[in-house]
């Protein structure tokens, strides 16, 4: 079960990016930090078979990812950094239920599930409203509740809640730390990683540290403090 990336090597942008990454990822709640660019989102789409290693293998709960097919993204549920990379539907009710009629139920049960989900999330009524008409943090807060509906046994949340109010950030998140699922989170947020059971900061496609958040989380603020002071010195912020 979880999460294992054997010796990846994966080219981004014309160059080598990860190169023999292997990470054997099986605590219930991993975060990934880093600077921009530096491979969280990759990582992610790799575990999902978004992406596939130019050599190397990832496995997920025991698929290998290029066996992928609704068996794999029933197994994985991925919740994309930005919404509209996501999101194929028109209408919330659509988008939420869809998980459901592809793991099997008629359009009816599916509705009726999408309903009851969306209300217990403070989204009562909105199961015909129409994406284009919702703010950015609703359709992430739609793209956050259209993948719980499915109950991954693996959930891959990518920045889920860098649009959301405060409100739906703190009521998300503590319904999160109580799923059984394992979760691997990115966040440029530290604060919702410090309870996790290991974060991993990656740097240019490399592990630069990975242990647990007490060591990790304080190396990498340090390093942000240090990289934003010598960027408004140079001009470059
Ligand atoms: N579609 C793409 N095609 C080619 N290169 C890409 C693509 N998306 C990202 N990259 C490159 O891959 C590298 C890793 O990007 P990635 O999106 O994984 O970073 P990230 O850590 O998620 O960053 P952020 O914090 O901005 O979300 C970067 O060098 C980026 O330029
Ligand atoms: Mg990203």
């Amino acid at each position: 079960m979880g999460l294992v990336f054997n010796c990846v090597y994966l080219a981004r942008g014309g160059g080598r990016f990860f190169d023999d990454l292997s990470l054997d990822l099986r605590e219930r709640r991993i975060g990934l930090v880093g600077d921009n660019g530096s491979g969280k989102s990759t990582l992610l789409r790799l575990a999902n078979g978004l992406l596939l290693p130019e050599r190397g293998e990832v496995i997920a709960n025991g698929r290998h990812t290029t066996q992928a097919g609704r068996g794999l993204h029933a197994d994985v549920g991925f919740v994309f950094q930005n919404p509209d990379h996501q999101i194929i539907f028109p209408t919330v009710g659509e988008e939420v239920a869809f998980g459901l009629i592809e793991g099997g139920q008629t359009a009816a049960q599916a509705r009726a599930a999408a309903g009851d989900l969306l209300a217990s999330h403070g989204c009562a009524g909105w199961i015909d409203r129409a994406i284009r008409d919702l703010s950015e943090g609703q359709k992430q807060l739609v793209c956050i509740l259209a993948i719980l509906a499915t109950e991954p046994k693996i959930l891959l949340l990518d920045e889920p809640f860098s649009s959301l109010d405060l409100p739906t950030r703190l009521s998300l998140s503590a319904r999160l730390a109580r799923l059984p699922q394992q979760i691997v989170m990115a966040s440029h947020d530290l604060d919702l990683l410090h309870d996790f059971d290991r974060v991993i900061w990656l740097e240019k496609g490399q592990v630069r540290a990975d242990g647990v958040p007490s060591q990790v989380l304080p190396d990498y603020r340090a390093h942000a403090a240090a990289r934003g002071a010598l960027m408004l010195e140079s001009g470059t912020a």
